[in-house]
């Protein structure tokens, strides 16, 4: 059986969702990669920033919005040795300004994936899987990139079937 490894990026707290700002006691990345271990197992990693992000919604978007145009690589809290054990390596996150946070460059950058396949998971109000297709070409080194998974963020909840399903098709 392939071994697979869930990175993944989420913030909890105050975002958009349909038009408002809700207060998402778990992010909905979160509760997509966890849907994703469920259904087909694996270890999950999440990224975590060592500078928090503004818990206001609209301060989040700004500082998002330089760290991107300044092609920063926020300090992460934990980054493991190596991922050599794994085959197949989800990257699941936000879409933030169209890709994933900056931050997870970060860990994928300190990787070299020759031999493994990615798969782009991005949650949204909107922009579908947006860049991360291209991302993942970009920085993560030597990987083949698979079929990927755009998901409402404000469905995520009640995505579990379709996750499950995307899931079992490409992660078994
Ligand atoms: C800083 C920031 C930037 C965002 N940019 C986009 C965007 O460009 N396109 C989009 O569809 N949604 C955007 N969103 C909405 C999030 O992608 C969406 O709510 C996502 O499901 C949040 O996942 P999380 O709860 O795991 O962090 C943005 C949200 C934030 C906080």
């Amino acid at each position: 059986m392939a071994e697979n490894l869930i990175i993944y990026y989420s913030r909890a707290g105050e975002n958009y969702v349909n038009g408002n700002i809700v207060n998402l006691k778990k992010g909905n990345t979160e509760i997509a990669a966890e849907y994703i271990q469920k259904a087909v197992g694996g270890d999950l990693l999440k990224v975590e920033t060592v500078k928090e992000y503004d818990a206001d919604y609209y301060r989040c978007i700004e500082e998002a919005k330089k760290e991107l145009a300044e092609n920063a690589r926020p300090e992460i809290k934990f980054c493991p040795e190596s991922i050599d054990g794994y085959d197949n390596i989800v990257v699941a996150g936000p879409c933030w300004w169209g890709t994933y946070p900056c931050a997870v460059f970060t860990l994928l950058e300190k990787f070299d994936f020759t031999g493994k396949k990615v798969f782009p998971v991005m949650t949204h109000e909107g922009s579908g899987l947006g860049g991360a297709v291209n991302s993942l070409r970009k920085y993560c080194r030597g990987a083949e990139v698979g079929e990927g998974l755009a998901v409402h963020g404000a469905e995520t909840a009640k995505s579990e079937k379709t996750i499950t399903a995307w899931a079992k098709r490409n992660l078994l």
